[in-house]
This record gives C-alpha cells, structure tokens and sequence, in this order.
C-alpha cells in the first residue's frame, strides 16, 4: 500500500513517502531560496516521493528559527520559491510548505511567545506577547498563504509542532496567559481562518502537531486531537504527527517511535495522518500503511542520505514504479 497512489481534493500522491518539512538553515539573511534548495528538492523530486513539504520557512523576519531559513514575510520571496515548486512539481510531486513562527524558540534577537517563559538552556527568555503581536502574528500567516499560493504550492502545512509559536499556545508548559489566549485553540483558530482567506479551499491544508511532550505536564494525543478537532470544520485536510520540542527532554526514540501518536491522532480526530519516526526501512513503512497506523509516511533523515530512496527501494521489494528516463541505464 505505501505505492499505492492517494487522492486529496483533485490532488493524486503517486505513493506514501513524504519527505517531511527539514531547515537547511541555507538561505541568506534575508530568506531568499538559492541553487542549494531547487537541487536539494530536486533531487528527492527526482528519487520519487509523492510528497515534499518544503522546511520550515519564515512568516515574519523575528519568526524564523535562525537568520538562515527560508522565508516567506515579502512578495519579493515568491519568484525564489517558485523555483522550488517547478522544480517538484514537475517530477510529478505534490508540492507543500511549511509556514512557521517559532516564537520563544526563534533565535533572531526579538524572540515572542504566549508567556514570558523560556525553553531553557541559552534560549532567551521571550517577550509575553500583546494583543497586537498576536493580530500582527496572524494577519502575517495570511499573507504568507496567499505568497503561497502565489508561488504554486499544493499544500501548505501550518507548523503547529515542536515547541515554536503555535504548538508554545497549546502547551500549558509554555502559555499560562491570564487572557482568552489562555485555550491555545483560540490562537490556532484565528490562524487557520486567516489563512482560509487567502488559501484556496481546492487545495490542501495540513497541520503538524506535536502529540506528546514527554512529560506528565504536557500535551496529549486527547488534548492535541480536541485542538485539531476546534478547527477541523474550517478545512484541515491532513494531520502531520510529529512529537515533543517544547521542553528538553531526551526522546526515548526507535524506529516508527512516533506511529502510535499517528494512530491515535488519526482515530480521534478521523483524518489522514502522515507518521513516522526514525523510518529508514519501506518494508516498516508498509507495514505502518497497511496496518492502518497512518496513511502517509515521512523519511526525514533516511532522505537527507539517500535521496533516491524510492525509486531504488522499490525495486528491492518488487515493485514497480516510475524510474527516471534520463538515469535508466543505472538502474539495478
Ligand atoms: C535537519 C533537520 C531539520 C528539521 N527541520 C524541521 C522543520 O523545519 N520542520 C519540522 O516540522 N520538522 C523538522 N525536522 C523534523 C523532521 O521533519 C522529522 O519529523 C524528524 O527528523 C523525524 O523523522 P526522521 O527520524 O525520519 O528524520 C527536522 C529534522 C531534521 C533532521
């Protein structure tokens, strides 16, 4: 089942293999894409995923991760991007992105998060945000969609994982507000409809969660599903589970460590899941697909290392797919 095709709207994935969203932390100062990120896709285009959801990529200057990742706060981003979305689209790959604030986690100088809390090691501690932060915070994921709708993605994946913005307001770990931001749904909420004005409703909104914190004070599948379900009416197509990054704690991880959360995530909240976890080998990942434990797998790592891990990977389990015309004569 993990090559078996998936239908979303009008959009057909060729299989299950998702590459999951990774900063490169490659781009310059001001966020714009380069060579390195059209071949970097291009080249998992070509190893024949059925989806890619572009790294983490900036909604405002003071939201990114670091100075390096890709960014997406001005109309002048979009032909770069482009670039990326040609390129995977035109090996017959659904093309996603993911739009991020990272909040307390940034690591710009003016790091904003639900309270003045830091993550904890050299993080600084954040400015607890206004009421105008967070209309300023949500007007700009709006204006992002519609730069991202612009530039021709497919889907767009609100990041709502990892302990940065949106995941910092679900998590009573890291928003203990007095006001009605209190319920991190809300934010979330307020999100999502602002996106729903400039995001086309024929294509594909996913959300990435974190379902589990690690510890006994944190989120849950039951609390994370009641979120998703707070906002599943206003469109959400696909949920990407993922798990912890709000406090530091070390993640007892093994392969497909993550599936379980997928799963759960799934049953209560009755939508598609992409899951996976330390996945290097397709046959775990067929057996996830076709156990039903997610509908989508993500290879995160194991595509940094090997780019070509379809088209040469199905071969070893029999099964036949599409193989690039210009490399057959190395084909195994
Ligand atoms: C270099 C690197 C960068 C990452 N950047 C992001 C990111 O931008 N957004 C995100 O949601 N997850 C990010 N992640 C997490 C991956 O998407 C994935 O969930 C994680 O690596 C687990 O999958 P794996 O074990 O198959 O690598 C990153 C992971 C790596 C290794």
């Amino acid at each position: 089942m993990l090559f078996d095709s998936y239908q979303i709207k009008n959009f057909t994935f060729k299989n299950r293999v998702v590459m999951p969203p990774m900063c490169m932390y490659s781009a310059d100062t001001e966020g714009y894409v380069n060579d390195f990120h059209v071949v970097h896709y291009g080249t998992r285009a070509i190893g024949g995923v059925g989806l890619i959801i572009q790294e983490a990529t900036g909604v405002t200057p003071d939201g990114r991760i670091s100075i390096h990742d890709l960014g997406i706060w001005s109309d002048t981003h979009v032909p770069g991007l482009k670039k990326i979305v040609d390129v995977i689209k035109s090996y017959g790959v659904i093309a996603g992105i993911q739009l991020n604030h990272a909040g307390r986690k940034s690591k710009t100088e003016h790091p904003m998060g639900p309270s003045a809390i830091s993550y904890g090691g050299d993080y600084q501690v954040p400015k607890e945000m206004s009421e105008q932060d967070i209309k300023d915070v949500i007007f700009a994921f709006g204006q992002a969609a519609r730069r991202a709708d612009e530039a021709g993605y497919d889907l767009l994946e609100i990041h709502g994982a990892h302990g940065y913005l949106i995941f910092e307001f679900l998590s009573p770990i890291s928003n203990q507000r007095k006001d009605k931001y209190r319920d991190g749904k809300v934010f979330l909420k307020e999100v999502v409809e602002e996106i729903n004005k400039y995001w086309p409703k024929e294509k594909i909104l996913a959300l990435r969660v974190s379902a589990y914190e690690y510890v006994k004070e944190g989120v849950t599948p039951e609390s994370i599903s009641e979120a998703i379900n707070f906002v599943k009416d206003l469109g959400l197509d696909l949920i990407d589970v993922s798990s912890g990054g709000n406090v530091l704690v070390k993640i007892p991880a093994f392969p497909g460590y993550q599936l379980d959360l997928a799963k759960r995530v799934k049953e209560l909240t009755g939508l598609p899941v992409i899951g996976g976890g330390l996945i290097s080998d397709l046959a775990l990942a067929e057996n996830a697909v076709s156990s039903k434990r997610a509908d989508f797998i993500y290879f995160g790592r194991e595509l940094l290392r090997n780019p070509y891990l379809v088209i040469n990977g199905a071969i070893d389990l029999g099964v036949e797919v599409a193989y690039p015309e210009a490399y057959i004569r190395g084909k195994k």
